[in-house]
């Protein structure tokens, strides 16, 4: 067995993925190292969501294993995906509009807690609800209802709400669609800041100035094949990769 140093956090292996006759995914593999910022792209279509959820666990996959810190996690619940460290912030349910922003990230820190069978801290969970609201810059929306936000805040929220499952990666599909300019900043910013935190990211994005900014390793999906993977300036200036987007 290699030291768990050296492994990758995650690992996709083979992964073919079809609905009914239609191949979605064809024997794809995507490591991501502990900490790694990886972008994935790829024309609509190409299979990117349907990776994620396979990685999460939303889709059951027909050939290939998926293994998390060398542990092969294919069988695995979606649920107990997060709770082995796999967040994704549509599979966390969406906030609960009726509830603060507070007692959203209670929630989960509480259901947490119990799902790992300590001692429920009201206290301890109370600090690490505003410390991760106040990480988000979401603390002086804490007592505010989550229908009352607006779409750059919810967005805060949903990060907040996938942080409280304590990650260890964390796939953000498309999170900064429909945000303004300086709201995709802001947004991206704090997505780059959870590799401080040793979160591995994997984010699906569309918006090529951000991807650029936030990736370390650029992965490309065309067709459900992997058609590049590696260095981002690289991976851009390829051939392969220039044409699968002139028909954009
Ligand atoms: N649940 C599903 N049932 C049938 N086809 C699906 C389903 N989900 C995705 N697809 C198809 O698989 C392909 C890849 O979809 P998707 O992964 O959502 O693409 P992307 O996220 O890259 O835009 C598309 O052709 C889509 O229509
Ligand atoms: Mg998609």
């Amino acid at each position: 067995m290699s030291s768990e140093l050296h492994q990758p956090l995650v690992r996709a292996q083979g992964i073919t993925k079809k609905f009914g006759g239609f191949i979605a995914l064809h024997q794809v593999d995507l490591d991501i190292a502990p900490g790694e910022r990886v972008g994935l792209i790829g024309p609509n279509g190409s299979g990117k969501s349907t990776l994620v959820n396979c990685i999460s666990g939303m889709l059951k996959i027909d050939e290939g294993n998926i293994f998390l810190t060398g542990n092969n996690i294919t069988s695995l619940a979606p649920h107990a995906r997060v709770h082995a460290g796999i967040a994704r912030s549509f599979q966390i349910p969406r906030p609960f509009k009726s509830m603060t922003v507070l007692e959203n990230i209670r929630v989960i820190l509480n259901f947490s807690g119990e799902q790992r069978r300590e001692a429920s801290d009201k206290k301890s969970n109370e600090d690490k609800a505003i410390e991760i609201l106040s990480g988000v810059g979401l603390l002086q929306k804490k007592d505010s209802l989550s229908g009352s936000l607006t779409q750059v805040e919810m967005r805060k929220l949903e990060l907040a709400r996938a942080m409280s499952a304590n990650p260890r990666l964390l796939i953000a599909d498309e999170a900064l669609a429909g945000l303004s300019g300086t709201e995709v900043d802001e947004v991206l910013q704090l997505i780059m800041g959870m590799k401080a935190q040793g979160v591995s990211v994997l984010m699906i994005e569309h918006i090529m100035s951000a991807v650029m900014k936030f990736s370390e390793r650029l992965v490309v999906l065309v067709a459900g094949n992997k058609i590049a993977d590696g260095n981002p300036q690289e991976v851009i200036s390829n051939p392969e990769v220039v044409k699968a987007y002139l028909g954009e």
